[in-house]
């Protein structure tokens, strides 16, 4: 199996081909975009192997074949390989397909069309699919069973859905001896999403029943995966320094800071990186017209386009404020909602794009009905959208309530984009107030979860707005912000070193 070691034994000389053979690392995760999305977690799986690839790294991903990915323009090869693994007493059936991402990434897709040939990812409009605890310890026990035909030297897997990856190579080790030198990494996206499933579920599991016990699996009475990465995973990290310190608090640990706590020395948060290729306001295909920080004209031209499309008055005096997000509590749309009334006494325009909660889906349309002069509402998951609305606002809102990393404030100011954020998470770490006085600072920051003080942010905001040289001056501090993964590979990179002594 191990081609490296076998043809450094024949003719290379030994240590040569050992330090040559390149650090092997496989991403296990339920997204990757371009294959299949729902969030930021897809965007930062799919840009992240890339940017690992870029640095020299043998980089594989395994992801399901969900509906989507099989629907989708990407050339997808079977392998010819099938495998069975356990779920509870049954073994179940699966099959290998394979496709690639650029040129450094091998993408592996595993194929089970009753659990994952589906419309949603995880559910539907009115909820979850009742099945998910077997769909993902399937896909975790598929994803290894895969993995010992060709063992990595790090697995690193991703949020609840690929948590048990690194739990089944620990708790039932003796199933996969060809993995006993893999060490794991688990990356935590949202502490929030945790697949907690019933008590019942856990035969599914296959696992020896002391690890049905507080120190590992079980939670309250329940069987909780993203506890099982936590508990087993040799590193763990969040996807923002804030964030990482935020976990190991009951307000965000979501009753698993003290077990955030206890893992403290082996918890590192590492700020996303997002896609400069992908996010590049100077060669966006979607946007009305390309610009960079020294000739700013085509935002201008942005931001008629995005009032045109959403049937706005085309006024370029006025602040046009963007939102993309889902549609959850988690992104601020309860103190939107209830300051939406008052910012709408100032001078100002709002464009939202996404799709999620029927709550927030209801609300906020009918706020568009009622003002359709100043509101413009999208409810919908569209990437070309999305760079529009990026590009051609003036500034894009991201109150969240609380926030791992969070992408659209990065992809916002690469496009001379203001952003106005909630002091939380990642948020708090990539936007700095903007001091008129010094000059210093790319956005507009408020630490209250309250409709107040965001009002209060968006006051500050337009009178930066009314001060042209002020606001151009703002504009290029945003766009001279590096987030790019130059910044934050390297740092996955060394947890992967140290983990695997290479
Ligand atoms: C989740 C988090 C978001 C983060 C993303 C990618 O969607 O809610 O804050 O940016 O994962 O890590």
């Amino acid at each position: 199996m191990d081609d490296g070691d076998s043809t450094a034994a024949g003719s290379a000389p030994p240590m040569l081909a050992v330090n040559h053979r390149p650090l092997h690392v496989t991403m296990v995760a339920s997204e990757a975009a371009p294959f299949v999305k729902s969030g930021g977690l897809a965007d930062v799986v799919g840009s992240l192997s890339k940017a690992l690839g870029r640095l020299g790294l043998r980089l594989s991903l395994i992801i399901p074949a969900h509906r989507s990915v099989l629907e989708g323009r990407f050339q997808i090869e079977d392998t010819g390989i099938r495998f069975a693994v356990p779920v509870s007493h049954r073994m179940e059936a699966g099959s290998l397909l394979e496709t690639r991402l650029g040129d450094a990434v091998s993408v592996r897709l595993i194929r089970a069309d009753r659990y994952f040939d589906r419309a949603g990812l995880y559910g539907t409009a009115d909820g979850d699919y009742p099945d998910n605890a077997e769909r993902f310890v399937f896909f975790s026990r598929a994803a290894l069973e895969v993995l010992t035909a060709d063992p990595p030297d790090i697995l690193h897997a991703h949020d609840w859905q690929a948590a048990l990856s690194a739990a089944f190579l620990r708790a039932d080790a003796d199933r996969y001896p060809e993995l006993r030198s893999t060490r794991t990494v688990f990356t935590v996206h949202n502490a929030a999403y945790q697949g907690i499933f019933w008590h019942l579920d856990w035969h599914l599991l296959n696992l020896d029943p002391r690890f049905f016990a507080p120190g590992y699996l079980e939670f309250h009475g329940s069987v909780n995966f993203l506890k099982s990465g936590l508990v087993f995973a040799d590193a763990v990290t969040t996807v923002s320094p804030s964030y990482a310190e935020e976990v190991k608090t009951p307000e965000q640990g979501r009753g698993l800071d003290g077990v955030f706590r206890e893992r403290a020395d082996s918890l590192t948060g590492i700020l996303n990186g997002i896609d400069h290729e992908a996010w590049n306001p100077q060669s966006d295909p979607f946007i009305a017209s390309t610009y960079d920080p020294a000739s700013l004209a085509g935002k201008r031209l942005c931001k008629a386009d995005l009032q045109r499309a959403f049937s706005l008055p085309e006024d370029p005096e006025v602040l046009l404020v963007g939102m993309v997000s889902r549609l959850a509590s988690q992104k601020g749309f309860d103190i939107l909602q209830e300051a939406l009334g008052q910012l709408l006494d100032r001078r100002l325009q709002f464009v939202l794009l996404g799709s999620g909660d029927r709550r927030y889906q209801d609300s906020l349309s009918a706020a568009a009905r009622e003002r359709p002069d100043r509101i413009g509402v999208r409810i919908a998951f569209d990437d070309a959208l999305a760079h529009r609305v990026v590009a051609g606002s003036d500034v894009l809102l991201v109150p969240s309530q609380y926030e791992p990393c969070g992408l659209a404030q990065m992809y916002a100011l690469r496009y001379g984009t203001i952003p106005v954020v909630r002091a939380t998470g990642g948020l708090r770490d990539t936007v700095q107030q903007f001091d008129p006085a010094s000059g210093t600072g790319n956005g507009f920051v408020f630490g209250p979860y309250r409709a107040g003080a965001l009002v209060e942010a968006i006051d500050r905001t337009l009178s930066a707005f009314q001060r042209k040289t002020e606001w151009t001056a703002l504009m290029k501090n945003a766009m001279a912000a590096d987030f790019s993964w130059d910044g934050s590979a390297p740092a996955y990179l060394r947890i992967y070193k140290q983990l695997s002594g290479k």
